[in-house]
Formats: C-alpha cells, sequence, structure tokens
C-alpha cells in the first residue's frame, strides 16, 4: 500500500495540463468519490492495526497534497489566462467616453457666438460685487425692493458686499475704464435669494449685452433683436416688445418671441398666447452713463439681458431647472450631438 501511495504521490506531482477540463478531469480520476486516492481510503481498513498509523498518515498526506496540486493547477491555469489576454498588445483599445458641455455652456456660447457676429466682445465681472455696481451705478433707488434682503445674499452682514444679483454690474464696470464705443456680451452666473423649487434657483445664469456710441437708437435695439431672435430659433421667429420698467434703461422694455413650439398658433407652454417672454432690454438710463463718466448728452446707448436657463428651457424642453446643477450623467448625455 504504500508502494501506491508513493507512485500517487510521484503522479500527483508530476500533474500537467493544456487546459481547464483537463484540471477536472485530473480532480475526478484522483479525488472523486470512485477516484484513486478513495479506492485506498476504502482498502484503508484492511491495513494491520500496527501499520494504520503510518500508512494513515501517509494516505492523508497524498489526499492533501492531490487537492493543493488541482488548486494549484487551477490557479495558474486563470492567472496565465488574464495574462494571455492583457497582453494582447493588437487588442482594439476599449473606447473612451468623451464628457459633454453642459447644456448651459451650449446656450451660452450660441448667444455669445451671435453677437460676436456682431461685433461684441466678451467682457466679465465679479461675482462678489458691491452695492454701487450692482445696484447704485445703475440708478436703483435708496429704498429699491430689489436691494431687500429677501433677494440679495450679502456678505458677513456687510451691505456693501453682496453676490451680484445680475450681470448689468459688469455694464458699470466697462463703462468706468472704457469711453464709447462700448459693445460687450457678459455671460455669467447670478445669485439670488429665492427658495429652490422647479421654476426658481438660489444661482442662475445671465447674459447682458451693451451698446454705447453717438446716435444708438431704439430702432437699432430692435433690429439687434429681431436678428438674435432669429439666429437663435431659426428665421421664422417673430419678436413682441412691450413697455415695462427698469432702474437703468428708459425706455424699458420686454421682449416676447413667436413660441417656437407651436410656432404662435398657441399651445400650453406660451399658455395659449403664442408668444414667450425672453429678455429684457432698453435704452441706457442717462444717469447711468453719467455715473460710469461718459456723457449723457452726447452718447447714447441700449442694454439687454436674459437668463441662460430660460433660453436653455426654450429650446431643449428642460420642465425642471434643478437638473441643470445636479450633474446627473444621464441628462447631460442627451446634449452629446448638440456639442
Ligand atoms: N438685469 C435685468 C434682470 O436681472 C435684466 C435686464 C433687463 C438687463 C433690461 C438689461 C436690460 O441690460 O436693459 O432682470
Amino acid at each position: 500500500m504504500i508502494d501506491r501511495i508513493q507512485s500517487l504521490l510521484r503522479e500527483v506531482e508530476e500533474m500537467k495540463v493544456a487546459n481547464a477540463d483537463e484540471i477536472e478531469a485530473l480532480r475526478i480520476k484522483y479525488l472523486s468519490k470512485k477516484g484513486e486516492i478513495s479506492q485506498l481510503m476504502n482498502d484503508f481498513r484492511h491495513v494491520a492495526a500496527d501499520r494504520k498509523k503510518e500508512v494513515g498518515q501517509r494516505l492523508n498526506q497524498l489526499k492533501e497534497r492531490a487537492l493543493q496540486r488541482i488548486n494549484e493547477l487551477r490557479d495558474t491555469f486563470t492567472d496565465a489566462q488574464t495574462i494571455d489576454v492583457d497582453m494582447d498588445l493588437t487588442r482594439t483599445a476599449y473606447p473612451v467616453r468623451l464628457g459633454t458641455r453642459h447644456p448651459l455652456s451650449i446656450v451660452k456660447k450660441e448667444i455669445c457666438d451671435i453677437f460676436g457676429r456682431l461685433g461684441f466682445s466678451i467682457a466679465e465681472g465679479p461675482e462678489v460685487e458691491d452695492d454701487w455696481h450692482v445696484f447704485s451705478s445703475l440708478n436703483f433707488a435708496q429704498d429699491h425692493p430689489a436691494r431687500d434682503m429677501q433677494d440679495t445674499f450679502f456678505i458677513r452682514h456687510n451691505p456693501d458686499i453682496l453676490l451680484r444679483t445680475h450681470t448689468s454690474s459688469v455694464q458699470t464696470r466697462v463703462m468706468e475704464k472704457t469711453q464709447p464705443p462700448v459693445r460687450i456680451i457678459c455671460p455669467g452666473r447670478v445669485y439670488r435669494h429665492e427658495a429652490i423649487s422647479y421654476r426658481a434657483h438660489c444661482f442662475f445664469h445671465q447674459v447682458e449685452a451693451l451698446y454705447v456710441d453717438k446716435d444708438v437708437s431704439f430702432a437699432d435695439l430692435r433690429q439687434v433683436l429681431l436678428f438674435f431672435a432669429k439666429e437663435l430659433f431659426g428665421q421664422d421667429t417673430k419678436i413682441r416688445l412691450r413697455p415695462s420698467y427698469f432702474p437703468f434703461t428708459e425706455p424699458s422694455a420686454e421682449m416676447d418671441i413667436s413660441c417656437n413650439l407651436c410656432g404662435g398658433k398657441g399651445c400650453p407652454f406660451c399658455k395659449h398666447t403664442g408668444w414667450v417672454e425672453i429678455l429684457g432690454c432698453g435704452m441706457v438710463h442717462p444717469h447711468v452713463l453719467d455715473n460710469c463718466g461718459i456723457d449723457g448728452k452726447v452718447y447714447s446707448g441700449y442694454a439687454l439681458g436674459m437668463g441662460i436657463e430660460r433660453i436653455t428651457n426654450l429650446k431643449y424642453q428642460v420642465k425642471d431647472l434643478r437638473m441643470f446643477s445636479e450633474n446627473d450623467v444621464r441628462f447631460l448625455r442627451q446634449f452629446e450631438s448638440a456639442n
């Protein structure tokens, strides 16, 4: 019996395989119920009592060793297999999924490009601003409701330092440093103290445009607005100007475009009016020009401002404003083709 154990041990040590099926065949040959080692275990009861101890020990060693070898073979075999695959240098690379531009960036770029084609250059200003640039220079009376704590985030209870509530502050910053002609477009983030819901957020984005020169008229403004609306929403788009009020423009207006969903026929989106509001505009108030060191009797200008989220909603029908800041890739990937 000892001889048989010895010869099986040798066989076990020398086991070689070419694939996973062969490992299984060896396991069956040696370790299954009817396998060689199990047979020896059965024969063990015929071993003379005084030899049982030695033979038993050897038999157990054989069984353990066989198990160990089978497991080793399994390990080396799977390792070898994965290494083989990894080492295939001719394999095609995994596709790299590119990121996408954020929808707000896509629309911002489109707006800036349209004004860029009209000769406007981009200007930027700080998001943490002072009262002068956001309110006072723009003709907001000291008790104007827009200065209210409800709307404005102030920094450390200092009533002079605040997060800008609109990008009109960049108008002042540029005009203070530049004499006309001034022709700028100012994209940027703005902040307002609003309860967050599907239609309002405490921060959003605006684009402001400003043109100051000699003899700038409301007709110039209207023509630029029409060009802009057609470029952004299609050549069939119509515009309509409604009188409005902003402290920094006189006269002021709000612009509607013919609803881009129903073409102006009336639908739930435009509340069956055929029109949707997209921006505020007007002739720069002479006080504002004077406040910035530009002679309001010599120069005139127009300004306009719009919310990028609003325009993006009109273009892509995003129902919930919060989607823009949640970074959910399932939402963002939908804009892959618009990049
Ligand atoms: N600043 C205004 C707002 O935040 C938008 C605006 C309206 C900007 C009229 C302008 C303008 O330049 O002329 O609601």
